[in-house]
């Protein structure tokens, strides 16, 4: 079987001892697309930012904080992984600089941020045979054909096998209702489903993905 590695949930980017930047991933997919990985019988290793879930039975959890704790985490585990799967709403920037302790409050201010690196990007760049798996998140307000160019664009920028699309409803809801692009130009496209129903799925695309690439080799 082959050996999954997935992010999961929220980075956190912080400006001093207590505060800090993220957004609302729960962290659900992720924790659910390991838990499908792990029922499929895949040895499982998930890093994960700040949240709430308990990790799935069976599944090995390394906890992160901040999106260069996070890369630093997934680069030592990609060795050993064939799958991977970037669930992780890593924030896009952090804080130059992190101050210590609580500084008192300011009246207005501006924050300096520079950009996180791209983990996923960074992973599928390290090569191999390894079928590399990306999600692309849009507000409902964009339309469908919008949506699909944008996938396309960060599937191809990002040298990914496959992208999951889904919209802003699916954050911390139970549900979602996902469409994958895959390298090749296939759009498959799946129903409101429990995010249960949606990791089994994913789980089994890109499993099939990888033994078809790699089929094992003659001896
Ligand atoms: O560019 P965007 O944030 O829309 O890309 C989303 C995909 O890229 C997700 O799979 C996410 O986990 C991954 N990503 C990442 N590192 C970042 C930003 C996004 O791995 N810094």
């Amino acid at each position: 079987m082959p050996k999954v590695l997935v992010s999961a949930g929220p980075t956190r980017e912080h400006l001093d001892d207590v505060r800090f930047l993220s957004n609302g991933s729960t962290g659900r997919m992720g924790y659910q697309v390991a838990a499908a990985a792990r029922a499929a019988g895949c040895d499982v290793v998930m890093v994960s930012g700040p949240c709430q879930l308990e990790p799935p039975a069976g599944v090995s959890v390394v906890r992160v904080v901040s999106a260069l704790d996070m890369l630093a985490a997934c680069e030592r585990a990609l060795p050993t992984c064939d799958v991977v799967f970037a669930v992780a709403a890593v924030a896009d920037h952090r804080p130059r600089l992190r101050q210590p302790g609580k500084p008192p409050k300011a009246e207005a201010y501006a924050l300096d941020l520079v950009p996180n690196p791209d983990i996923v990007a960074t992973l599928a760049r390290a090569g191999g045979r390894r079928v590399i798996v990306g999600f692309s998140l849009d507000a409902t307000t964009i339309d469908g054909l919008q949506q699909q160019a944008r996938a396309r664009d960060k599937l191809a920028r990002k040298g990914l096998d496959l992208i999951v699309m889904n919209d802003v409803s699916a954050l911390g809801s139970e549900h979602s209702a996902v469409q994958v692009l895959d390298a090749e130009g296939h759009r498959h496209a799946q129903p409101l489903q429990s995010k249960a129903d949606t990791a089994r799925w994913l789980v089994d695309l890109a499993l099939h993905r990888w033994r078809t690439r790699f089929p094992p080799r003659a001896s």
